[in-house]
Parts: C-alpha cells; sequence; structure tokens
C-alpha cells in the first residue's frame, strides 16, 4: 500500500485540469526531443508589439497535458522581471528579491565571479524572455527556431545569439549520464520509483502547499494570481573544461596507484553509466543505473543489497558532486530528519549540453566548446538552486570537509581539494581545477498558460 504521507503529498498536488494550464516542462524532460534551441531576447519593440508577440506563442506553448502525447516539438516561454516590464507591467508583488536582483547581481550568493564578459545575463545584456523549443529531429528544431527569431525580429525584439544543444545522448560532457536523480512533483500521472523523494507541489509550481505547509509568495497582477500553476526557472550557460578535469583525473590517479575510472567516479558520486557509487563502490555496473534502481539508495540507512551503509562516504565521498547537491538521509540527526530538510531543497533539473558529443572516451583531449544549459525548475530560487550552489555545493566546511567546494559547481575562485575516505587512510588531494564557468544567464518565471494569456493582455 502507498505510503499514506506521500498519497497526501499526491492528493494536495495539481488536478487534470490544472496540468492543462502547467507548462509541460515541469513534468517532462523530453529525451526522446533530442535537438533543443534556446532563444534569448531583450524585448525592446514597445508594449503593443511585445504583447502581440506573447499572444501569438502563447497559444503554441506546450501545456503538462500535452507533453504527455506524441509529438514531433515542444515550445515554452519564460520571461524575467524586466521582460514583465518591458510588457508594460510595474514590477509585480509577490516576485520574490532574488528574481527582482536577476542572477547577474547575486554573484556574492553564488559565489560567482563577476559577470563581467558574459555573453548575455549582465546588466547591459538583460534577458527578458527565453523562448525554449524541442523537436526530434534537427530539421524541425533549426525550423522552429527560425520561425520563433522572426516572430521577435518582427516584434521590435533584440536577439542574443541562438544556443543550440543536440543530439541528445543522455550524458554531459564530462562524460557521465546526467538529469538522472529528479524529485517526483505531485501532478504527474506516474507513480514514484523506489528511493524516489515525493516533495510537496508547492516546492515547485505556484498555487499549492509547499512543505512548510504554505502557499508560497506568489506575483500578482490587478488581484490576478500570475504564478497559479508556473514555477521560477533558472538558465545557466556553464562551459566546462573536459581537457582540464581528466588531465587532473589521469595524473593524480596514477600518483596514488589508481584506476582513472575511480576517481573520476568520487569527485561526481556516480559512474559515468549513472549507477550510484552507493550501491556498486567497486566498479562501475550499469545494472544499478536502470532506471528501477537509479535512485533506490541512501547514504545512511542500510542499503540494498549488502552491507552499504555510508554514513562516512567510504563509498560515495561526502564531498563528491551528488552527495553534495542532495545529502539524501546523511545530512544531520536522524534520517528522517534529514529527508525532512532536504525535502526543501529539491530542484527539478532539466538541463542539456552544448557542444558536439563527448568522445567515446571522455579523456581523449580535443579543443572542441562544450558545457552544459543548466536549467532548474523551483518555487523559490533563493530555496533552490541557491541554497544548493551556496551552502551545499559551494560551501568550503560542507559536513565537516575543510577548505573544499563541489569539484564541478563552477567558479571555484581557486584550485580546491576534495577529500576521499577510505581506509587505512583517507586521501586528501589538491589542485583539484576550476573546470566550469558561467557564460551567461538569467531567473525568469515560467507563467502558467493563463497567465501568459493576462500578460499577453488578452
Ligand atoms: C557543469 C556543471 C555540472 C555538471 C557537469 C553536473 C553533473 C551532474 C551529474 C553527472 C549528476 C548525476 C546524475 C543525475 O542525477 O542527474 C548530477 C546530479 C545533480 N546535480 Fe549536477 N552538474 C553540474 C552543475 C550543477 C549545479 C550548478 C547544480 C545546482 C546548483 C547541480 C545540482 C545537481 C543535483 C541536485 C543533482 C542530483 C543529486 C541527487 O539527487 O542525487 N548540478 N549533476
Amino acid at each position: 500500500m502507498a505510503d499514506p504521507a506521500v498519497a497526501a503529498l499526491i492528493a494536495a498536488g495539481p488536478t487534470a485540469a490544472d496540468l492543462a494550464d502547467i507548462q509541460g516542462l515541469v513534468y517532462g524532460a523530453y529525451s526522446d526531443h533530442g535537438w533543443v534551441g534556446y532563444v534569448l531576447a531583450r524585448l525592446d519593440g514597445g508594449v503593443a508589439r511585445s504583447r502581440a508577440w506573447l499572444r501569438t506563442i502563447a497559444g503554441d506553448v506546450t501545456s503538462a497535458v500535452k507533453q504527455q502525447r506524441p509529438s514531433n516539438g515542444r515550445t515554452h516561454v519564460a520571461l524575467s522581471p524586466t521582460g514583465i516590464v518591458a510588457l508594460g507591467y510595474p514590477l509585480l508583488d509577490g516576485l520574490p528579491q532574488e528574481a527582482r536582483d536577476g542572477m547577474w547581481t547575486r554573484t556574492r550568493v553564488l559565489r560567482d565571479d563577476p559577470p563581467d564578459g558574459w555573453e548575455f545575463g549582465a546588466q547591459t545584456s538583460q534577458i527578458d524572455a527565453l523562448v525554449i523549443v524541442y523537436a526530434r529531429d534537427q530539421i524541425t528544431r533549426d525550423q522552429m527556431v527560425e520561425a520563433r527569431v522572426a516572430a521577435l525580429v518582427a516584434a521590435g525584439a533584440h536577439l542574443y545569439p541562438t544556443q543550440l544543444s543536440g543530439p541528445f545522448t543522455g550524458r554531459e560532457p564530462f562524460g557521465f549520464a546526467d538529469g538522472l536523480a529528479q524529485p517526483f512533483v505531485p501532478g504527474h500521472s506516474g507513480a514514484p520509483r523506489e528511493g524516489q523523494q515525493t516533495i510537496a507541489a508547492g516546492e515547485v509550481v505556484l498555487g499549492y502547499q509547499n512543505a512548510y505547509q504554505q502557499m508560497p509568495a506568489s506575483p500578482t497582477l490587478d488581484g490576478f494570481d500570475l504564478g497559479k500553476n508556473g514555477t521560477y526557472l533558472v538558465f545557466r550557460k556553464l562551459r566546462q573544461d573536459v581537457a582540464a578535469l581528466w588531465s587532473w583525473v589521469e595524473t593524480t590517479a596514477a600518483a596514488i596507484g589508481k584506476d582513472r575510472a575511480w576517481l573520476a567516479a568520487k569527485l561526481m558520486g556516480r559512474w559515468p553509466s549513472g549507477a550510484s557509487l552507493a550501491q556498486t563502490w567497486l566498479h562501475d555496473d550499469p545494472a544499478f543505473a536502470a532506471k528501477a534502481k537509479i535512485d533506490a539508495f541512501y547514504y545512511d540507512e542500510e542499503n540494498p543489497p549488502g552491507p552499504s551503509r555510508d554514513p562516512a562516504g567510504l563509498h560515495c565521498p561526502v564531498a563528491s558532486h551528488v552527495r553534495r547537491a542532495n545529502p539524501r538521509d546523511a545530512r544531520d540527526g536522524t534520517p528522517d530528519d534529514s529527508l525532512g530538510v532536504v525535502a526543501k531543497h529539491r530542484i527539478v533539473r532539466r538541463g542539456r549540453p552544448f557542444g558536439p558529443p563527448a568522445p567515446a572516451d571522455p579523456a581523449t583531449p580535443d579543443t572542441a566548446e562544450r558545457g552544459l544549459y543548466f536549467i532548474c525548475l523551483q518555487a523559490s530560487i533563493a530555496r533552490g538552486f541557491e541554497f544548493i550552489q551556496q551552502t551545499w555545493l559551494g560551501n568550503h566546511g560542507f559536513h565537516g570537509l575543510y577548505q573544499e567546494v563541489d569539484p564541478v559547481m563552477g567558479n571555484a575562485a581557486n584550485t580546491t581539494c576534495i577529500t576521499i575516505p577510505a581506509e587505512p587512510f583517507r586521501y586528501r588531494l589538491k589542485d583539484v581545477p576550476d573546470v566550469v564557468h558561467v557564460l551567461g544567464g538569467g531567473y525568469f518565471l515560467l507563467p502558467a498558460k493563463a497567465a501568459l494569456a493576462k500578460l499577453a493582455g488578452g
């Protein structure tokens, strides 16, 4: 029988009618749509033309109902607070401070370098609208991008270079399976997988109770709840220096007499196939990367199969990317306390890589520009993306560690260390290179379809 607490969370979530309003990106990663275009624009054409543009595209936006039907082509629209102003509205009541500030002003919170040299999203290159199109093939993706660009140009918008991703192989450029661990957000037609954490709908979708049993703050316009069935979207272009990471891994692994695959997995916390080190710690085992097992583990509690309780991180280091990004039951206090805290800091990730697919052996150096369009969705950017980036990934003293930050979060500022627990002695490896750099980004509202119609003046 289903856990009553989980059943209650699911019952309190969006209904079928709400799903027709919510943008489908909330519930679908579209892994069958391997080609993506990100169109970034500043709405310079004036209120009337910008609203007319929004009216046209709003009807094409893929809802969470349509997202479940087969098709070739998905369209999503996100607006930043400056975009809402460009549409002729005052800065909305109920918009959280971090959204008003914008990503580029939050460098101290995010432990970023200053946004000098960003390709877009800094003070002088503000993004008002982000249109995302997904297609199953390159030709369709290119046609969709062309149509969206033409509509924006006709509306007098300023366009930044379109960002393209595809084909999607399921791996990020360092060579690891990506997009695997996600919270279960009520409203989804399926059921949570074994170990997958069901969170309150209001942790991701506005208009529902969150983990504090409160309604998330929601932006309003003339008494209309513009947040209802919407969410906040973080977009961040991250360049990955694949050669630098693997060169350090090769040299360091050789120096301590270990295999390079072992060391790379210790940094990430999962093997390239996606199998967690908490489940299979001696070698990669794609059987554990199967969907049913992908989240079926904890770090503190006993873990089937075998004696794999791992509070000290002997299998999956506390310092690894995935254990910092989601400490599961091993943060502090009892496992239930820890899971309760973690449930307040979950995000839905929808990232896609850029650049050519990584070579079969990711350690083969080439000079291609590669990286990740990191996207995450949450009802509070401060409690979601910013908290994870600052308090877990970027925290020098995370969970008893000393002077080290996440190996893949980006902008580590200085070279850092990583501690890998082992017996009889741990390894403390120095000079982990700074391999991820922010090239631009922004904070957006991903409004529901009714809210888009309202903003379009309809
Ligand atoms: C280029 C930068 C990054 C790379 C290469 C990367 C790569 C990965 C990989 C390979 C996984 C494991 C597979 C999976 O569960 O999807 C993962 C998990 C995760 N990452 Fe990242 N990531 C990056 C940046 C970030 C950032 C900036 C954040 C948030 C601020 C983040 C948050 C997470 C979270 C929450 C998980 C899931 C952990 C879990 O629930 O077990 N990542 N990442």
